[in-house]
């Protein structure tokens, strides 16, 4: 453990994973570790769930984290009745659950704006934070592990830290790691990343070690989610991609080895990732929020210089592969905390390309990135907001049907807002695509009506855009909100969602 824990003082704090779970009283708010199911603390939650379901305790926490986390923190706690409120983003279906039942209050935000929400006080005191940890330095510093997200945040705001030091995360994840702290207010400096490959800060999160409560040594890995095959619709997807990218070199919008791109989470965007595999594009780089499978096959293919993120995010084979090879990976990838991944002013100067997907979007171009049928939470808005308002150049992409093909996701007027027309320039379904750039929304409705909408659909989106266009005043963006309102409640899509 010396090589785990440097500070020899610090070995004395170590205690089990019971004993720290009795750290954690009701009403408190803790923060951990952990974007995607990567790098969150595991031992401590799996205490206490199971410390509070035997003995039939009633606590409630607060709980926030960078993102998602795996099911050994959100559903352990969430299956035990634990968690009173929950920010800023999950994937998990115990959650998911509680959350659309009415048990869990839900707070969905941007994810670069939650470090400064603690840091400016807009949001609880953080009671405990834990900490995922390879290494704890001879200062007391942290070496994160596979995530950094709100880390560096919660070791300066908590009011005490329990450390997990996981003895599955290799060692050699040290020096992988960039973290940059910023000012508040009014002593924010701009931050100095030109190129996605740019380091600005240290390997590792300073801590008061005063602060640590205790250290638990855990070797739970990382339950990260195997991802859906590649579907051929996926394929199309990334072949219109494709062409799109070599149409915007040939007009001289975007140079010919392209610009720093972000890819979002899930199985489409690592499908249409994937694209760039058989692609003549060399020297990719990433300024993005996740590494996902498809960037770890480019990175082998030699295809990638640089891949800025805050978190690796394989699936289970892919996790084994990255640490088989960690020094390799570690020349290309940079992982930075979750505000300055995320960060407006970075991704605006570097002139990022966003690629996002959505659940459904409107025929003005407006997009719903959360909740299926207006108030059910899938997962959240996460990064895409951050990098759609910000990026030279925003795309969405949508299977222009979902549910075996019982819902359009081309709709009259979205059912919940994410993403404003104004921020979406670009929408790729399998059936082609539409280039907002320039349009007013008549003419939006016109493109993403022809290019976007699934043949099974277009009938009857056309006639209610043409009975749009006779309603009298209102013709800046026609919308008849009854009949608008009405597409998301026809019976046949409620029976769909039930089964
Ligand atoms: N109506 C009903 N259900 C829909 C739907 C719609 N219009 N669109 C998607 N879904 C459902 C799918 O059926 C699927 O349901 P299931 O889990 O019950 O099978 C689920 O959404 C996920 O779809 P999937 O095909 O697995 O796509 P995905 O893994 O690519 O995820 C999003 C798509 C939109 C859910 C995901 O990208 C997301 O959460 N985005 C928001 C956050 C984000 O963009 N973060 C990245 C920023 S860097």
């Amino acid at each position: 453990m010396k090589d785990r824990i440097r500070n020899s003082m610090l070995m004395e704090k170590i205690i089990t994973a019971e004993e720290a779970a009795e750290l954690i009283k009701d009403g408190m708010t803790v923060a951990t570790s952990g974007f995607t199911p990567s790098g969150y603390p595991k031992a401590v939650p799996m205490a206490l769930a199971k410390r509070v379901r035997e003995k039939n305790e009633n606590i409630k926490i607060n709980l926030i984290t960078g993102a998602t986390v795996g099911d050994e923190l959100d559903g352990e706690l969430s299956r035990a009745g634990i968690i009173n409120k929950r920010l800023p983003y999950q994937t998990n279906k115990s959650i998911q659950e509680s959350i659309n039942r009415g048990d869990m209050e839900f707070v969905d935000q941007h994810l670069s704006h939650v470090a400064q929400n603690i840091n400016y006080n807009f949001i609880e005191k953080i009671d405990i934070g834990i900490i995922e940890a390879v290494e704890i330095t001879e200062e007391g510093y942290i070496i994160p592990s596979t995530s950094v997200g709100i880390s560096p945040t919660i070791a300066q705001k908590a009011e005490r830290i329990i450390v997990e030091i996981n003895t599955s995360q290799p060692l050699e994840l040290k020096g992988i790691h960039d973290i940059f702290t910023l000012e508040n207010p009014p002593h924010r400096k701009p931050i100095p990343i030109i190129h996605c490959s740019d380091r600005i800060g240290t390997e590792y999160i300073p801590l008061d070690k005063n602060k640590i409560a205790g250290i638990v040594i855990t070797d739970i890995i990382d339950n990260t989610r195997p991802l859906s095959p590649v579907k051929d619709i996926h394929k199309r997807m990334a072949e219109i991609l494709m062409e799109f990218l070599e149409f915007e070199i040939k007009k001289d919008r975007i140079p010919k080895e392209l610009l720093p791109l972000q890819s979002g989470v899930g199985s489409i965007a690592n499908a249409v990732l994937a694209g760039f595999l058989d692609s003549k594009y060399e020297n990719l780089q990433f300024y993005t929020e996740v590494v996902q499978d498809s960037i770890i096959d480019l990175i082998d293919r030699g295809k990638v210089c640089c891949a800025s993120t805050t978190a690796i995010t394989p699936s289970p084979e892919y996790l084994k592969r990255i640490y088989e090879n960690i020094s390799e990976y570690k020349k290309r990838i940079i992982l930075r905390p979750q505000e300055v991944s995320n960060n407006p002013e970075v991704i605006r100067r570097l002139g990022v390309i966003a690629m996002n997907t959505a659940i459904e979007v409107d025929i003005y171009g407006n997009v719903n990135s959360s909740n299926v049928l207006g108030g059910n939470m899938m997962n959240g808005i996460g990064g895409s907001g951050d990098f759609a308002r910000n990026a030279y150049i925003s795309i969405f992409f949508t299977e222009s049907t979902r549910k075996n093909g019982n819902i359009s996701t081309i709709v009259p007027m979205v059912s919940h807002h994410d993403h404003t027309e104004h921020d979406v320039d670009i929408i790729i379904t399998e059936q082609g695509i539409a280039d907002l750039r320039g349009l007013s929304p008549k003419e939006r409705a016109l493109r993403i009506i022809e290019n976007c909408t699934h043949p099974d659909y277009k009938p009857q989106i056309k006639e209610y855009f043409s009975l749009a266009l006779k309603r009298k005043g209102g013709m800046h963006i026609p919308i008849l909100l009854d009949k608008a309102l009405s597409w998301h409640y026809r019976l046949d899509i409620y029976e769909t969602m039930k089964e």
